[in-house]
């Protein structure tokens, strides 16, 4: 079937006699002699105007080329004498490849409820801003892909079935494929898992970091970009069961490496999408938050802020803001602290450095103080924690240690130690949350309007 794109159409040099473009029906008018359709097939935000005129053989057809029907339209590309648009077609023949029925299709011409188009995650796709934003998400993970190769990192696949627990959050799906209610093994020296199709406990990955951290001892700098599964229950904004992230890994490389490659691939995405997603970046700032475009070009103009987390906390206690949870040093910082670094402190993304080990996960590269660790977070406007990563531990010794002080199981991590056994070098890397990037590039405020079909606790539909 061989067709022209309505991208392509919009942008043609000149006038084509003859030219086919597919697409769906947003509206249909109909004046004295000829109606008016305006198509779009998702190749771009804009629509291609087509002019059907009484005379051709097809017209018969055109009570049935209703809002949201598909259709084939054959005819001449000329230039528009219309406001707004370069180029129309002129209809010679019109098909209707598929009818939607106006007393039935859910998407008419006002426009919907974010709330409401969730439910029908299926449809969405077809409206402007639900197709501006999957256009955005294509474009910003090639973005991320060009970043790395120039950067000198190869793209590795992680396993999605594992079996540790790389952040010790215990917040892991199980994956198993024992019956219903099927009792795991009992008794002494009796694996409870001996059943299991792996013979052990098997989860979906929540991050590939400690696969990654094998990889970089060969291959020097990688990254991974795949979907993470997480069982946390918090309803929250900013948090998908099934999410995906961005996760390097270098060797020979500090935290302070680790911040300008954070900078470094934020910046550039963001550069990447103002460039190649204009129009759909233009509708996000004209419908969805008016302070986008410029919040996005600040972002690039000026270096990130740094602050310790001692630092952050003081800033936070002399802000004079009554926050909902208090903070004193060796506190998680909740959103709304790390929104208020980021928005009001420094006004653009901030990374702080230096936590607690107590609230960090036990990779990490312990201070000569003894009480923090080597990890950043990377947090920005609106969102809060865009990124989460550190310096690892590469001493044995150290790492042990940590493990046991956190009753590690050391067995589950066999290989893992041997990376600090065999030739250890200082290697550092973090994770970016894919939709809360896609937050920030969109003004999107809820993830579940960034993923495709998001799944939140007691949502698994689609
Ligand atoms: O901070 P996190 O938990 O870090 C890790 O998993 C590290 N192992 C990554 C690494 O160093 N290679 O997660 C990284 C990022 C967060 O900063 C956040 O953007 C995102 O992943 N994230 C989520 N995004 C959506 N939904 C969730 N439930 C998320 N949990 C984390
Ligand atoms: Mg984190």
């Amino acid at each position: 079937m061989k067709r022209t794109s309505i991208k392509d159409a919009l942008a043609s040099a000149g006038p084509v006699k003859e030219i086919t473009v597919c697409g769906w029906v947003r509206t249909r008018r109909d004046a004295k002699g000829f109606s008016f359709i305006e198509l779009n097939d998702g190749s771009t935000l804009k629509n291609l105007q087509v002019i059907v005129d009484e005379g051709i053989p097809a017209y018969n057809q055109i009570k049935n080329a209703n809002t949201g029907a598909s259709v084939r339209v054959s005819g001449a590309l000329v230039e528009s004498p219309g406001k707004g648009q370069t180029f129309e077609v002129r209809a010679a023949g019109l098909e209707i490849l598929g009818e939607a029925d106006p007393e039935t299709f859910p998407l008419q011409k006002k426009r919907h409820s974010d709330e409401f188009l969730r439910t029908i995650a299926h449809l969405r796709p077809r409206t402007n801003k639900y197709g501006a934003a999957f256009r955005i998400r294509s474009e910003a993970a090639f973005g991320l892909h060009e970043y790395f190769r120039k950067e000198g990192f190869y793209y590795v696949h992680t396993p999605i079935l594992t079996g540790s627990d790389c952040e010790g959050a215990g917040a892991m799906f199980r994956v198993t494929t024992l019956p219903q209610g099927a009792p795991l093994a009992e008794g002494e020296g009796v694996n409870p898992y001996a059943g299991d199709f792996f013979g052990r406990e098997a989860n979906l990955t929540v991050s590939g970091q400690l696969e990654l951290e094998a990889m970089i001892m060969g291959l020097g700098r990688v990254y991974s970009f795949g979907p993470t599964f997480r069982a946390e229950n918090s309803n929250t904004p900013r948090h998908a069961a099934e999410f995906w992230m961005v996760e390097p890994e270098m060797a020979f490389a500090d935290l302070e490496d680790n911040m300008e490659l954070a900078e470094g691939m934020t910046k550039h995405v963001v550069e990447h999408v103002l460039t190649h997603c204009g129009p759909d970046v233009e509708l996000f700032n004209k419908y969805v938050d008016t302070g986008l475009l410029e919040g996005l070009k600040a972002l690039l103009g000026r270096p990130f802020a740094r602050v310790s987390y001692a630092e952050a906390v003081d800033i936070l206690k002399r802000s004079g803001k009554a926050f909902e949870y208090p903070v004193e040093f060796g506190t998680d910082l909740q959103t709304e602290h790390e929104r208020y670094l980021s928005e009001e402190y420094a006004k653009r993304p901030v990374i702080v450095y230096d936590y607690p080990k107590e609230i960090k996960a036990f990779y990490m590269r312990l201070n000569a103080d003894g009480r923090t660790v080597r990890a950043m977070d990377v947090l920005v406007p609106r969102i809060g924690e865009l990124i989460g990563g550190s310096q690892r531990e590469e001493r044995l010794d150290a790492l042990e240690a940590r493990m046991r002080e956190l009753g590690q199981n050391m067995d589950n991590y066999a290989w893992y130690l041997d990376l600090r056994r065999f030739g250890t070098v200082p290697h550092s890397g973090f994770g970016m949350g894919f939709e809360r990037l896609l937050m920030l590039l969109t003004g999107i405020t809820n993830i579940r309007d960034v993923l495709p079909f998001p799944r939140t606790p007691g949502n698994l539909e689609f």
